[in-house]
C-alpha cells in the first residue's frame, strides 16, 4: 500500500457494491467509471496508486463512490486481509471482477521462463487467489456475480503467445468449475473473452483487428454480468463466430497460420 491509497467518498447513495481487481487502466478502469456513474460503491485494486488516485479524483461528484488500494496480485498473503477490509468498507459485495493481466511481448524464438511464469502468477495465480475469496463469500451469502476477463487467445495454442494463451485457457476452465459449483447457490459466474480492445495492453501493437474501445467493452461486460444466456461471453459479440471458426481449424492447418 502507498500514500495514494484512499477512500474517496462522493455520495451516500448505493445501488450495489463491486470490486475490480486491475482497476488502474484499460477495461478495469472503464468498468469502475461505469459502475460509479451508476451509483455503485466500488473498490479498485492495482499496483499503480497514482492511477487509482487519479481515477478517484475524476469520479468525485459521481453518483457512487470509489475506494482503492495498491496491491500486487502476486502477493497472495496480503489478499485475504485486503479483501475483507474492502468488502467491509463497501458495505458488502454483489459483483466481483478480475481484470488484472499482463501480456509482455514474446519473440518468435524466445523461450523465457521468467517472463512466462510472471504471466502465470498474475493472469492465473492472482485470479485464483482473489476469485476464491469472492467465491467463498458468495457461496455463503447465496448471491453474487463473478466476472473473469479471459481472452479469445485462450481458445487455441497460438505461435505468438504460448503462455499468455495458456493462462487464459486455464482461467476459463477454473471459472467454468466455479460456475458449475456455485450454480445451486444462485451465484452467476461469467467468463469474458475479449477480442481486440484498445487499452494500454495493446497500444504497442501495429494494428488491431476489429478493435473496440475499453468503454464499449466495459458496457458489454456489465451487460453480460447482469444476465442473459451467455455465461461465456465474447466481447464484442461478433468475435463469437470468429472464435468458433478458429477453434474448428484442424491443427495441421492452424500451425500454418500467423493468428
Ligand atoms: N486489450 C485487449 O485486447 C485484451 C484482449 C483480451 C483479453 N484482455 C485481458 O483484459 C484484461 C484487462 O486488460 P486491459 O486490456 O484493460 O489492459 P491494461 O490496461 O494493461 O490493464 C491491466 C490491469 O491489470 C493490472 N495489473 C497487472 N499486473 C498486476 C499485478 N501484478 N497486480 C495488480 N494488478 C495488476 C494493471 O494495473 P497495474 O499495472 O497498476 O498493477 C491494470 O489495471 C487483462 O486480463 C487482459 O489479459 C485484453
Amino acid at each position: 500500500m502507498d500514500p495514494t491509497d484512499g477512500s474517496a467518498v462522493t455520495t451516500n447513495s448505493k445501488k450495489g457494491s463491486a470490486l475490480v481487481i486491475g482497476a488502474s487502466s484499460g477495461m478495469g478502469a472503464s468498468l469502475v467509471r461505469q459502475l460509479v456513474d451508476e451509483g455503485y460503491a466500488v473498490g479498485g485494486v492495482a499496483r499503480r496508486g497514482e492511477s487509482l488516485a487519479g481515477l478517484a479524483e475524476e469520479l468525485e461528484g459521481a453518483a457512487g463512490r470509489f475506494v482503492h488500494r495498491t496491491h500486487d496480485v502476486t502477493d497472495a498473503a496480503e489478499a485475504p486481509g485486503l479483501f475483507d477490509e474492502l468488502v467491509s468498507e463497501l458495505g458488502g459485495l454483489d459483483l466481483f471482477i478480475y481484470a488484472a493481466g499482463i501480456m509482455p511481448e514474446v519473440g518468435p524464438e524466445e523461450y523465457d521462463s521468467e517472463k512466462d511464469l510472471a504471466m502465470v502468477d498474475v493472469n492465473l495465480g492472482g485470479c485464483i487467489t482473489w476469485t476464491n475469496l469472492a467465491a467463498r463469500l458468495f457461496h455463503t451469502q447465496r448471491s453474487g456475480t463473478i466476472v473473469g476477463i479471459g481472452s479469445i487467445a485462450g481458445d487455441r495454442g497460438r505461435k505468438g503467445a504460448p503462455v499468455y494463451g495458456a493462462t487464459k485457457a486455464a482461467m476459463a476452465t477454473y471459472l467454468e468449475s466455479l460456475r458449475n459449483r456455485l450454480a445451486e447457490r444462485r451465484v452467476r459466474v461469467v467468463t469474458v473473452k475479449p477480442g481486440m480492445i484498445e487499452t494500454p495492453m495493446t497500444e504497442h501493437l501495429d494494428q488491431l483487428m476489429m478493435p473496440v474501445s475499453a468503454e464499449r467493452a466495459a458496457k458489454e461486460i456489465l451487460k453480460a454480468a447482469r444476465g442473459g444466456l451467455l455465461e461465456v461471453r465474447h466481447v464484442p459479440l461478433r468475435w463469437l463466430p470468429v472464435s468458433l471458426i478458429i477453434r474448428a481449424i484442424p491443427s495441421f492447418l492452424f500451425r500454418r497460420t500467423s493468428i
